[in-house]
């Protein structure tokens, strides 16, 4: 049922591996203060270049709503908003939350399951959850998506954001009620026993400069480049979120297997590319089965 609300403060907290969930928070924070709301930013996984670039912590106002920004790993949320969770103490718990996952693959099984241990987790906490719903941007790993269709999924952010402020802030209440399947909780299981010490597979090509640019920008600060070597060294907090991956300025950061996109991930570099071209039609761009669930989301059938 939807409930009367006053919303005039928003706290908006995301984490973004590689900049797709990023750019929707982005278009929240634009949306939300061209509204006159009071908005506060907090990134889940702050590398030592954004804690440079933005301004010193905002601190822990009582807000009157959160909204959380994830991108979907292994049918899951990313183990940084994990701990934002059961950092969380005092009356920030008892606020209200509206809890968006970016996917590659959309609100298909089994990524339907994506919400439920992090909204069990923060009701856990006290929060009280408001809202939650699947966004889409272009997968990272596994499947190369068409600029055709990156560039639709760049295009309907505005209208997705400016659509899901107005139901908030009308107090639209909007829950499923998707469980956890066999599968998807064994391979989330899988992924967060391992993704710590993914980065310990990573071989450094002789093309590293030694620039810097992996340890400055790992958003859990996983890699250091002590001033007597010269190559990065990687801890055990990775998260397999890709960023040094697709971000390294000598692409000198390898990994065996098809997990890594051949062409990496660059959703500039695709505007950029796209910038005079007419758009496939949907259905054109979409085809098959694996890409139901994006379909399904850009014709609004989701
Ligand atoms: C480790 C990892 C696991 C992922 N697992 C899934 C998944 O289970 N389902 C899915 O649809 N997309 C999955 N993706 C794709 C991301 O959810 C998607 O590309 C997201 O938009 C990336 O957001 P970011 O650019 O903010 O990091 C995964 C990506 C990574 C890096
Ligand atoms: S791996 Fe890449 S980003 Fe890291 S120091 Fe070497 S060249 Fe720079
Ligand atoms: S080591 Fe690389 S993949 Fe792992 S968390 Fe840091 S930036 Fe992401």
């Amino acid at each position: 049922m939807d409930q009367p609300n006053t919303v005039n403060s928003v706290r908006l907290l995301y984490f973004s591996g590689t900049g797709g969930t990023k750019r929707i928070a982005d278009v929240f924070e634009k949306e939300l203060k061209s509204r006159g709301l009071d908005v506060l930013i907090k990134n889940l996984g702050e590398s030592l270049q954004e804690q440079k670039d933005t301004p010193a912590d905002q601190g822990n106002r009582v807000m009157d709503l959160n909204i959380l920004l994830y991108p979907v790993y292994a049918f899951d949320a990313p183990r940084p908003v994990y701990e934002w969770i059961e950092s969380v103490t005092g009356q920030e718990a008892g606020e209200k939350i509206a809890v968006l996952s970016v996917s590659g693959g959309g609100e298909m099984w089994p990524n339907t399951g994506c919400r439920s241990d992090c909204c069990k987790a923060l009701e856990d906490r006290g929060f009280r959850i408001v809202y939650d719903r699947m966004l889409c941007m272009p997968t990272n790993v596994l499947i190369e998506y068409s600029d055709h269709l990156a560039m639709r999924l760049i295009n309907v952010i505005p209208e997705r954001v400016s659509r899901i402020v107005d139901q908030l802030l009308a107090g639209k209440v909007h829950r499923t009620r998707f469980g956890k399947g066999f599968v998807s909780r064994r391979v989330s299981e899988l992924e967060r026993e391992n993704a710590y010490q993914f980065a310990q597979r990573f071989e450094i090509a002789d093309e590293c400069t030694g620039c810097g640019w992996c340890e400055l920008n790992c958003p859990t600060r996983n890699i250091e480049l002590p001033e007597t070597a010269s190559k990065p060294r990687f801890k055990d907090r990775c998260v397999i979120c890709m960023r040094c991956i697709y971000g390294c300025p000598a692409g000198a950061i390898r990994v065996r297997g098809k997990f890594v996109l051949k062409n990496g991930y660059d959703l500039d570099a695709v505007e950029q590319r796209m910038k005079d071209v007419k758009l496939e039609p949907v259905e054109k761009c979409c085809k098959g089965l694996l890409y139901k669930g994006v379909k399904n989301y850009l014709l609004d059938k989701d």
